[in-house]
């Protein structure tokens, strides 16, 4: 499969570039990174939720009636990938304050790389509804598709994930094993090293978001 699928999206834009520099370089602490994480989240999801559909709606303003749109009945939905998935959380939510949130913990094993599953909790109605879904890193693929496959199983029909760094192994992955599946990432990086790290990458997103390095 060629990476340059219609269900790829790089996104391409001097304030993403900007701060993508800053997050990528080792010195950044933690406060900043994690406000970083913040800014291009919600930049990410503006990109994300462009062909959301929309309706009309009449507006009275304060001199005449008008019409303006607003997002057609579709009900909005973030799952963040647990831990580092949270740090996008509330930079996607200022964007989109109406949508529930759920949350899917998956922790990936130092050795073997594989992820492992251990919290699940997902909004009423989670079926219906177009679901971001949020993590700072794809590298492997592993935990996304494990996060995929549990929201297939849900019944869910939209998926649109939303990564800050990716690797060409782990969008192949993603989009290989689900057909339907949208991904937007701000940097497609080279590759991975002998311990599934993304290079050039920006080290452990979890540890620099929380401080635990
Ligand atoms: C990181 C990252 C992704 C996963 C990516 O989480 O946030 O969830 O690794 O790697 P993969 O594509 O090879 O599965 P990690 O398991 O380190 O947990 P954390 O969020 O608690 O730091
Ligand atoms: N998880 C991270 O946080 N960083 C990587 O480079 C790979 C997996």
């Amino acid at each position: 499969m060629r990476l340059a699928d219609e269900r790829l999206n790089v996104l391409e834009h001097p304030l993403i570039a900007h701060k993508m520099s800053i997050m990528r370089d080792g010195s950044t602490a933690p406060s900043q990174f994690r406000q970083l994480v913040h800014e291009v989240a919600m930049l990410e999801v503006y990109e994300a939720s462009r062909d959301l559909a929309t309706e009309p709606v009449e507006v009275e303003t304060p001199l005449r009636r008008t019409v303006g749109k607003r997002i057609a009945g579709e009900k909005l939905a973030v799952v963040p990938i647990l831990r580092a998935g949270m740090g996008m959380l509330d930079g996607v939510l200022s964007a989109i304050p109406s949508a529930a949130v759920g949350v899917l913990g998956m922790e990936r094993d130092e050795q073997t790389h594989q992820p492992h599953e251990y919290y699940a909790k997902m909004p009423r109605g989670i079926a219906d509804r177009t679901v971001f879904l949020i993590d700072p890193m794809l590298a492997t693929g592993g935990s996304a598709l494990s996060a995929i496959h549990y929201l297939r199983e849900q019944g869910v029909c939209d998926i649109r994930f939303l990564v800050l760094v990716a690797a060409p192994e782990g969008v192949r992955a993603v989009l290989q094993e689900d057909p339907d599946v949208r991904i937007w990432t701000c940097a497609l990086d080279d590759g991975l090293n002998e311990q599934a790290y993304i290079l050039p990458g920006l080290g452990d997103a979890g540890d620099r978001i929380f401080g635990t390095l």
